[in-house]
């Protein structure tokens, strides 16, 4: 991961004094403003930065068309297509004249009671609208609490593998991340003695992604229960990521982390982005289960505010959407969705098992993507995940995420939120590449 930052940095700072001495000179001008490093090295590593470098790595020559199994938006893609029900009620929305104005920095009534009687179906008691902080995306929610809690030498329990987009928002606000691993040979489920030993003091907080990005995992629900209660032990609040919540097929049902919010507080981020495939649309939402109020009572609740007070919202029209989208979208939509991505992993699974050099410990059961572990030592002439990934996209135009993206180095992550056909091709192609650069014994 540092090499790939070293290396980033290194070539902008260069293509920038090129670009000055072209200029006639304009460096030796005194200027008083200055980028900030601290942003440049907080997004030195991106999932949609490393894509755009594999990308770059693709062959223009090539006839086949490439095929992205790097990504978590397949919204382009016909079997992910929305709903016209969603559709509908943004345009109406948008003609009804009611949503041209700002909204509250909370988010708009309609659309936070909504979103409570939505998430309460799952719940054991029922949420309140003011339980509930309208976002744009799942990122803003992710962004607002990772600033909430941010104050000198705090530290934050993060998953590895996990989502980058928690290390570079923690390392920018100056909260120390710690590493908790997650277990392959578990299910990925958390090594809950890691975080015992991890956190101290200064923890704030743990991050769980249910269902997990990147691993394709589901948690049971006494896992999460355990979770739970060594958060509770420790003090420390629990911030569950939920954004792909119910996009699961396999055994274990989608148990949402609020279910737990007696035994210690609970910040649930989630977004329409996945469930309903509209990761464009940007409409998320940050979610406090608290029934004993210590969020309140820490102050939580108001620095929450405190953020969306000086942020900007989502849009208020798709905001007046989302009551008709969470209450009236039909059953099988969601039916066909999963059962789509259930019959891809299924596919992905069994293709895997068929290329030597790659194996994966557990059978995604949830998300969009599976984690498989590269074994380069039945290879030749890689130097790493990120090299082979380089190289897979030259030879055979396919996209893969390389582990140390998410924190594993010499792993893949692979999306199989995709027309199945294509990525049966997309496997087929890889099989060849790594038998093509196979050892020879
Ligand atoms: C684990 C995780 N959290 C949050 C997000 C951000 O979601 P959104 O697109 O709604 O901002 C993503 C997006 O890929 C994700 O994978």
């Amino acid at each position: 991961m540092e090499s790939l930052q070293k290396e980033r940095l290194t070539s902008e700072r260069g293509g920038r004094r090129n670009s000055s001495m072209e200029n006639g000179g304009s460096a030796l001008k005194n200027w008083r403003f200055i980028g900030n490093e601290k942003l440049t090295q907080a997004s030195a590593i991106t999932v949609r930065g490393v894509l755009n470098m594999l990308m770059e790595n693709l062959n223009p020559d090539e006839a086949r068309p490439v095929i992205p199994l790097g990504h978590g938006d397949p919204s382009a893609f016909p079997s992910f297509r929305t709903t016209p029900l969603a559709e509908d009620a943004i345009c109406s929305a948008l003609r009804s004249a009611k949503f041209n104005g700002y909204s509250s920095t909370v988010g708009i009534p309609p659309a936070r009671r909504a979103v409570a009687e939505h998430l309460s179906k799952d719940l054991p008691y029922k949420l309140s609208p003011d339980d509930v902080f309208l976002t744009i995306g799942c990122t803003q929610a992710l962004e607002a609490i990772v600033t909430v809690l941010a104050r000198p030498g705090a530290n934050i329990l993060l998953p590895r593998p996990g989502f980058p987009y928690y290390e570079a928002r923690a390392g920018f606000s100056d909260l120390e991340v710690r590493h908790f691993d997650l277990l392959p040979e578990n299910n990925w489920e958390v090594d809950l003695a890691a975080v015992e030993a991890l956190s101290d003091e200064n923890t704030v907080a743990m991050v769980v992604i249910n269902p997990g990005n990147p691993c394709g995992n589901v948690f049971k629900y006494d896992h999460l229960k355990k979770v739970a209660e060594t958060a509770r032990k420790l003090g420390i609040l629990v911030i569950a990521d939920e954004v792909y919540d119910h996009l699961t097929f396999g055994e274990s049902p989608f148990v949402p982390m609020g279910v737990f919010g007696s035994i210690v507080p609970i910040i649930t981020v989630g977004s329409i982005s996945k469930r309903w495939i509209v990761p464009g649309w940007r409409l998320g939402w940050l979610v406090t289960h608290d029934p004993n109020g210590i969020l309140m009572k820490q102050g939580i609740v108001d620095s929450i505010k405190g953020f969306l007070n000086i942020t900007s919202d989502p849009a208020t029209f798709m905001q007046g959407a989302v009551p008709e989208i969470l209450e009236n979208t039909p059953a099988d939509f969601f039916t066909k969705i999963v059962s789509t991505l259930k019959e891809s992993a299924e596919i992905c699974y069994d293709r895997i098992k068929e290329i030597p050099c790659i194996t994966c410990p557990s059978k995604p059961e949830g998300s969009m993507f599976v984690m498989v572990k590269l074994n380069l030592s039945l290879l030749e002439g890689f130097m790493d995940d990120t090299d082979f990934c380089c190289k897979l996209a030259k030879e055979e135009s396919v996209i893969v995420l390389p582990g140390v993206a998410v924190g594993l180095k010499n792993w893949l992550r692979i999306t199989f939120a995709i027309e199945p056909s294509s990525l049966d091709d997309g496997l087929s192609r890889m099989k060849a590449f790594c038998a093509r650069h196979a050892k020879k014994q």
